[in-house]
């Protein structure tokens, strides 16, 4: 297993022109489809954003196909999906194509909708009996959930199965999350982690102090794969820096 590569940027926008630099390297270094999981959360959000704004026209977007790390299950159109949020910020403004976009269908019944991805992702991304994403792009949740696996919850992170029915603990929303072995199974993944609500389990996780293990976040253990954290100044403020 590669060593966790920790990116301290001064701030969000500096991180997110960072990542954007590590997404389009990762992007060149390859041919044919490039298969990503995105996250929902704040700072995906601006990266979004800057995507939409900065690099609209120089990237070939036929290339990528856009997957879900997690979704919350509600309709597409809901404030909460984070399918939604991503098309407001991102898709409505780049050329790829419908069929590029897999997303979880937070509409169905949960259990129809992680037996659905599950089918969707093992077709599209059939290399190997555990499906290989190119990138996993994931946050981590002040109490160090990561994609839809809470504390709470952290036994799904090992279930057998590509994609689990989750549940946020306070509101009780139904969630699907894809599973550990699916994300430790990536090519590359990175975690964009902002805001001194982060710092504690930052260094918790980093450090692989003994708290560590009660968060979902630091299972993230790519088996071949690289794993980086993109941290602005607040939430690396007790660790140091990589770069
Ligand atoms: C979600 C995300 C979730 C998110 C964390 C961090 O569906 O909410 O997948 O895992 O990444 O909650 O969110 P922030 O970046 O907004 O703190």
């Amino acid at each position: 297993m590669n060593e966790p590569v920790a990116l301290i940027f001064e701030n969000k926008e500096k991180l997110v022109k960072g990542f954007t630099e590590y997404f389009i390297n990762l992007l060149n270094e390859k041919t044919g489809s490039f298969n990503v999981a995105l996250s929902g959360g704040s700072t995906p959000k601006i990266w979004f954003e800057y995507m939409a704004k900065n690099h609209k026209d120089d990237i070939d977007w036929k290339r990528i196909h856009f997957y879900w790390g997690d979704e919350r299950c509600v309709p597409p159109e809901n404030k909460d999906s984070n399918y939604g949020m991503t098309k407001s910020f991102l898709l409505d403004h780049i050329k790829i194509p419908d069929e590029n976009i897999h997303r979880i269908m937070g509409e169905l019944d949960p259990q129809e909708a992680a037996m659905n991805y599950s089918k969707e992702i093992s077709d599209n991304l059939k290399s190997s009996e555990i499906p290989i994403f190119d990138l996993v792009i994931l946050g981590m949740g002040d109490d160090g959930h990561t994609a839809s696996i809470f504390p709470h919850q952290i036994e799904l992170w090992n279930s057998d199965e590509l994609c689990v029915v989750a549940t946020h603990p306070i509101s009780g929303q139904n969630r699907v999350s894809i599973t550990g072995k699916v994300i430790n199974n990536a090519r590359s993944v990175a975690f964009l982690v902002t805001g001194e609500s982060k710092t504690e389990r930052v260094k918790e996780i980093i450090d692989e102090e003994p708290n560590a293990a009660y968060y979902p976040a630091s299972l993230v253990k790519p088996i071949e794969g690289t794993l980086h954290w993109f941290l602005d100044a607040s939430a690396a403020n007790l660790i140091r820096d990589d770069q």
